[in-house]
């Protein structure tokens, strides 16, 4: 139901009167749907002002630094929760009570094993593919062994393809590091947390017992926690625009991967981390802030920035507590690239043109830290994010599967050739 109406005069036209809708939070949407019967298209190219669908899962006020999953800000979340615990909430809307975490717990950390031939697949990659690669390949590969959980009309069977998903995405990514460093695949141990069994399949072999710490099990968790979702980013609008043509789940998180892997998105991290060790030391920041100004220059200040958050990044603080803590745990102190790091944006955040154009530090810019002193290799950090993210794009697909959708297809200003006949 509209709340009020806006009124668009074109000239030569009568006013077009289009709705104008409010939501719990947030901006108000004018519904410009119906523009078509008078002719005409909005034109917003990277989607700057443009609502493609209601939501209830994740809320972002970017001039406060806000991000709420189901109402809860992310700092509680990832203080007071478990990955699991925010995983059941960004699919059924509620924390899970005792018995249901129970339930939901048992089923993600008992499905965690892929199909054995899967291990096959792994060996037609090049040992020094990319991770991402390998990823984009399984991910969308599980729908060749998963035929009794592709009928998306079937509720039962997006809930299997929903669990399988969450419960398989550490495995395959522990296999995709395996495979390039030429050690065996690790099996998933039920026993483990989600995040302590992720750390098992990295760095267990079988020569010699791995204990998992129990801090680096819980900073694991909560940097999945962090990635879990983000309102519809890039990687989530792909996964709906996928999931709108009535593709399968496992083809639409593949989708989802493919689309975070770019620098500018998820491949940010592992940016980051090139760019930390390019700067080398903190004399040469100032090189670096110059040409992240330099209109000429490409070059940008990775981890920096963001679409919406024009405050900072309230994951950007927690991943940055959380990366002093795991420092502390392994013993590393005075780490250069953390001391790079923080002068890099100490500097930022004082020079008028980060000032200016609002850019602070975003989720990227400490998470590679992290990964770097668990012995993560760079080309895995996109990898991590993608596993900490498989919630939210499992989420917003069911979200918009469940009910009535359409099949996504956007129009365009067409600036070619008019219309020529070939010359005979
Ligand atoms: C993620 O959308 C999400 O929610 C994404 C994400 C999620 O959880 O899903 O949060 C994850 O992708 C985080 C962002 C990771 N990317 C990076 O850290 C890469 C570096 N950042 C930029 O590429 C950029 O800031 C973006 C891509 C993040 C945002 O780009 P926008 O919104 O299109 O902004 P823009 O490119 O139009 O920049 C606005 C201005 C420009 O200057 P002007 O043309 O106005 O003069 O700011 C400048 C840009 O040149 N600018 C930067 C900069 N980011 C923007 N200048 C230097 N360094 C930067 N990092």
């Amino acid at each position: 139901m509209a709340d009020k109406i806006a009124k668009l005069v074109i000239e030569g036209h009568d006013p077009i009167e289009l709705p104008i809708y409010s939501g719990t939070l947030g901006p108000d949407v004018i519904d410009v749907r119906t523009l078509t019967n008078h002719g005409y298209f909005t034109y917003d190219p990277g989607f700057m002002s443009t609502a493609s669908c209601d939501s209830e899962i994740t809320f972002i006020d970017g001039g406060k630094g806000v991000l709420l999953h189901r109402g809860y800000p992310i700092d509680q979340l990832a203080d007071n929760c478990d990955y699991l615990d925010v995983c059941y909430l960004l699919l059924h809307g509620e924390l899970p009570n005792e018995a249901e975490k129970s339930h939901f717990d048992h089923i993600i950390m008992h499905h965690t094993m892929v199909h054995e031939q899967l291990h096959d697949f792994f060996s037609g990659f090049r040992r020094d593919s990319h991770p991402m690669a390998i990823m984009v390949g399984v991910v969308g590969a599980l729908s060749a062994f998963y035929h009794d959980s592709l009928d998306i009309a079937n509720e039962k069977h997006r809930e299997v393809a929903a669990h399988r998903l969450i419960s398989k995405m550490p495995t395959l990514a522990a296999m995709a590091y395996k495979y390039s460093i030429g050690q065996p695949f690790v099996y998933p141990r039920n026993d483990l947390s989600y995040g302590g069994n992720f750390l098992h399949m990295m760095f267990s072999n079988p020569c010699e017992q791995y204990e998992v710490s129990p801090t680096l099990a819980r900073a694991m968790d909560k940097i999945f926690i962090l990635h879990a979702d983000h309102e519809q980013n890039a990687s989530t609008s792909t996964v709906r625009l996928a999931g709108s043509s009535g593709a399968n789940p496992f083809a639409c998180i593949a989708s989802g991967i493919a689309a975070l892997w770019g620098p500018a998105h998820g491949g940010a991290n592992e940016a980051v981390l090139n760019m930390l060790a390019e700067i080398g030391d903190e004399s040469h920041i100032d090189e670096f802030i110059a040409r992240a100004k330099d209109k000429n220059d490409p070059f940008r200040l990775m981890g920096f920035g963001h679409r919406v958050y024009k405050n900072y990044d309230p994951r950007a603080k927690v991943m940055k507590e959380t990366a002093d803590e795991v420092l502390a745990e392994l013993g590393i102190h005075n780490d250069p690239l953390l001391k790079i790091a923080a002068r890099l944006e100490q500097i930022a955040l004082e020079d008028p043109y980060f000032v200016e154009k609002k850019l602070y530090p975003n989720v990227d810019f400490y998470s590679g830290i992290i990964f770097k002193a668990l012995g993560i290799p760079t080309e895995m950090f996109t990898v991590l994010f993608a596993v900490g993210r498989t919630p939210g794009w499992i989420a917003h697909w069911k979200e918009m599967i469940s009910g009535p959708y359409r099949i996504g297809r956007p129009r365009q200003l067409y600036t070619g050739q008019k219309v020529r006949n070939l010359e005979k």
